[in-house]
């Protein structure tokens, strides 16, 4: 097992390299998740990205019109989005910063209408981490904003596989992934409105996630 603190150094390392040795390895389409957050955002709305990535997801919210924000903590990654944002012409409507969700979210209280994490909140953060950016998020989005985030489950095939790190966190191919279950889930949406739980997979492995939705009451 390795120390929380060192974990993090290590998977900003791991992520940093494997951008650079994998330009787009997401691809261009925009995920399931994101494609249905599109239809629920409010149109026209200025929307945080975490974890975007190279930005399949925020240039696909951009070409919807949308104002985005695009938060990650790999530098590479977000490199790679602005120049596919620019090449996209939609680079006006991206604005991107280097960004590590264990640290509160640099924007004022209620300055976005939602809020989008494809596979963020259940990347190397700890239970108590997950529940700190929860309330930060909560703090960001204005009263009625959407959360629409996605974590792979613990019915997922690597569940329990690999390198165990505690707190349900399993390291596999450098890749650590705290695995979701249900009531961490329930316990995330307190203080928001019923989470809406939708299952879907990605990918050839294929991962298992759910897709929640929760909304900040007015
Ligand atoms: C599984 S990838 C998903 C990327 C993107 N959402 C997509 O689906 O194309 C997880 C992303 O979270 C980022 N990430 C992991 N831990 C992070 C942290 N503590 N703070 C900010 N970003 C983090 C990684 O750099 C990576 O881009």
């Amino acid at each position: 097992m390795t120390r929380a603190a060192d974990l993090g150094h290590l998977q900003h390392e791991h992520w940093q390299s494997t951008y650079r040795a994998h330009p787009g390895m997401y691809g261009d389409q925009p995920s399931e998740p994101a494609q249905h957050a599109a239809g629920l955002f409010t149109t026209g709305g200025a929307i945080l990205e975490l974890g975007a990535g190279h930005g399949r997801d925020s240039l696909h919210f951009a070409r919807c019109g949308f104002t985005v924000h695009a938060m990650d903590f790999s530098s590479d990654g977000l490199a790679q989005l602005r120049s596919r944002a620019r090449e996209g012409g939609v680079s006006g409507r991206i604005t991107t910063t280097a960004h590590d969700v264990r640290t509160p979210i640099p924007l004022r209280d209620g300055s976005v209408d939602g809020v989008f994490a494809h596979m963020l909140l259940c990347m190397a953060l700890s239970t108590a981490e997950i529940h700190a950016l929860v309330a930060e998020i909560h703090r960001v989005l204005r009263p009625g904003g959407a959360l629409v985030y996605t974590a792979r489950h613990t019915g997922d095939a690597h569940y329990g596989a690999g390198v165990a790190h505690g707190d349900d966190i399993y390291e596999h191919g450098g890749f650590a992934v705290h695995f979701f279950d249900r009531d961490l889930v329930d316990s995330l949406a307190l203080g928001w409105s019923a989470p809406d739980v939708h299952a879907f997979e990605e990918g050839g492995l294929p991962r298992r996630l759910w897709r929640i939705t929760q909304t900040k009451p007015r």
